[in-house]
């Protein structure tokens, strides 16, 4: 079990004026800021970030979208933080999304879902990877 996850407020969100709202539940959460950035991605480092879902049919557009505006990545440290994280954003698809969940609250649908949070800890540190160095931590 690792104590850290990595999470994007996605451009959806942040277009909403949500990212204030989605820090302050991720905090009161229980969760420590260890590294923040505020910052817009290209469509190709979309690409890259999620190569894992190449063949996946909502690819292209996932990638767009990522790349459409600006976005919150951080990482975040807890005891067992990608479980926890991923049970405070709530289900991918905010339609089944729990009562008090991240997606609950402001996500619209399951391509526009307001946040990401890393399924593995193998991925929480493959992502935290792509966008902070050592110097970023705190
Ligand atoms: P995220 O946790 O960032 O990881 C992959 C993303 O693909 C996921 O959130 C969704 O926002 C996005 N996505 C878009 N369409 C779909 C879909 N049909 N099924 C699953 N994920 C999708």
């Amino acid at each position: 079990m690792s104590n850290r996850t990595f999470t994007m407020i996605k451009p959806d969100a942040v277009k909403a004026g949500n990212i204030g709202n989605i820090l302050q539940m991720i905090t009161d959460n229980g969760f420590k800021i260890i590294a923040l950035k505020y910052l817009q991605i290209t469509k190709a480092q979309a690409e890259k970030f999620y190569e894992v879902h190449a063949e996946r049919p909502f690819y292209a557009d996932l990638t767009q979208f990522m790349s459409s505006g600006p976005i919150v990545a951080a990482i975040l440290e807890k005891d067992n933080a990608v479980a926890d994280f991923r049970k405070l954003i709530g289900a991918t698809n905010p339609a089944q999304a729990e009562e008090g969940t991240i997606r609950k609250k402001y996500a619209t649908s399951v391509g526009e879902n307001a946040v990401h949070g890393s399924d593995s800890d193998e991925n929480a540190a493959i992502e935290g990877n792509f966008y902070f160095s050592v110097l970023e931590r705190f």
